[in-house]
């Protein structure tokens, strides 16, 4: 299998249901990661493009569902699955969906 352009790190880190910071496996990460995956698929850019795996914790917690780019090495954050088409999109332009990426102040959050 060929290495892709990008891939995409979506935390699915779930914790325990009354643990203060949350997960964002508890915020819909395994549908945005089940919706990436599938919209990748059917617009055949998973092959060559980008791939979408699975992550432990990103330390975005706050901000979660993150989502990491490489290499581009940005963050989104607050993903849902309804942004996985704009995300797909920018990613097939070679761009970002800028309402979704994460500022420095986000990331300070953790
Ligand atoms: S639980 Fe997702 S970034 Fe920490």
């Amino acid at each position: 299998m060929p290495q892709r352009e990008r891939y995409l790190f979506v935390c699915t880190n779930r914790r325990p249901d009354d643990h203060p910071k949350g997960s964002c496996g508890h915020r819909g990460a395994d549908e945005v990661l089940r919706e990436l995956k599938g919209e990748l698929a059917r617009r055949g850019l998973a092959e060559a493009q980008a791939r979408a795996c699975a992550s432990g914790c990103l330390d975005q917690c706050a901000s979660g569902v993150a989502v990491l780019v490489e290499p581009d090495h940005f963050f989104y954050g607050h993903v849902t699955p309804a942004d996985v088409p704009a995300i797909v999109d920018a990613l097939a332009s070679g761009g970002r969906v800028a309402s979704l990426v994460l500022s420095d102040a986000d990331l300070a959050k953790g």
